[in-house]
């Protein structure tokens, strides 16, 4: 079997490139036959994003309903929060040992922290913490505890699958083949969603349209939507939309044919906009109903998580046994 393993992080409320980037391709991997499916809710990374707890409980709660509303079946896969899970804070101390610092110095957000740091003429790490610094290293002890393959994500994580390949390979080779060497999987088909500005669509941008936004809170975000001021009649140039981007992430391929001619022959913006609010909210109405119902009432994802992280610790438990035997610590049973 092929373990597939992925998590979102916890600090915000899940928007449309979230679910199409992300949820959607995830539970769609994980009907087919031969796969075991890894999601959980990254709620130690919410860490190093957000300071405000009741933030990062809202958005577990939100991000949880979404996979669930959004058809996740827990039977069949392993759907937990990463706090339940104890073996993964413990996991990364073990992998904090071999890491080379040198990597982490590399490391995106980290780089892109100091770089910002320097312009500005104030010390390289200054507002830098750990935490920052330390997240590939946490989103290893994810990957590599449940020796999961392949790991669907965003092209912004795959240097992070890189660097748990790399901490992988150097704990192997101190203390044999303990790990799997996982592998990025970039869905080409799985475009990166655009946000209203037309940048990627990110918290961090301030660009996003939540997944679950009512229907007439979606339909301002649509018409806020960036475009440029062609005319009605004037031909419109579909590869360059953030409009036409988003509109084929939400129809079929037919449907998509069909918008791309109407751009040609000089859709208005304001009809484009009302047609993709037509497509997003026809997909999500479904959804959102049972999304509401599920945040109404968290007992029931509160029970699922529960035995989610029952079924995780199944695996973790000996796992981490193994390899404290292998680093040379007692054994606790
Ligand atoms: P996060 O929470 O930033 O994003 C979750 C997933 O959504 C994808 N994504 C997008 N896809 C398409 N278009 C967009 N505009 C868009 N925005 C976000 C991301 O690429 C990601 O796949 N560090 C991870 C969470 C994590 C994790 C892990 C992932 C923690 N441990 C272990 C995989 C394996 C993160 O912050 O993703």
């Amino acid at each position: 079997v092929q373990r597939v393993l992925t998590g979102i992080t916890t600090s915000g409320t899940p928007h449309l490139g979230n679910y199409a980037g992300a949820i959607r391709p995830a539970i769609a991997a994980s009907q087919r036959a031969g796969v075991e499916s890894f999601y959980f809710l990254a709620d130690y990374h919410a860490l190093i994003k957000t300071t405000d707890p009741l933030r990062v409980q809202r958005s577990t709660l939100e991000i949880a309903a979404t996979w669930l509303a959004a058809g996740l079946d827990t039977e069949r896969v392993w759907f937990y929060r990463q706090s339940d899970i104890p073996e993964i804070p413990e996991l990364t101390w073990l992998v904090t040992c071999v890491a080379g610092k040198g990597l982490l110095n590399r490391a995106h957000a980290y780089k892109a922290a100091v770089d910002r740091n320097l312009a500005e003429g104030v010390d390289a790490d200054a507002g830098v913490n750990m935490g920052l610094y330390m997240y590939p290293v946490l989103m290893a002890a994810d990957i590599l505890l449940f020796k999961a393959h392949s790991v669907p994500v965003g092209r912004d994580q795959i240097q992070h699958i890189e660097m748990a390949r790399d901490i992988a390979g150097s704990f192997n080779h101190i203390y044999g083949e303990h790990f799997v060497l996982p592998e990025a999987a970039i869905d080409a088909s799985v475009a990166t969603l655009p946000g209203l500005d037309g940048r990627k669509m990110s918290k961090s941008y301030d660009n996003t349209i939540p997944l679950f936004a009512p229907p007439a809170e979606l339909k301002k975000l649509i018409f806020s939507i960036v475009t440029d001021s062609k005319a009605p009649g004037e031909p419109k140039d579909a590869d360059t939309s953030a409009l036409f981007e988003l509109y084929r992430a939400f129809a079929s391929a037919e449907e998509t044919r069909a918008m791309r001619a109407a751009f040609e022959s000089g859709i208005a913006w304001g009809e484009a906009k009302q047609a993709l609010f037509d497509k997003i909210e026809s997909s999500v109405a479904p959804m959102r109903e049972k999304y509401d119902a599920l945040i109404a009432d968290p007992t029931q994802i509160e029970r699922l998580l529960h035995e989610g992280a029952a079924k995780a610790r199944a695996i973790a438990t000996p796992f981490i046994g193994e390899l404290r035997h292998a680093v040379g610590l007692r054994n606790l049973a």
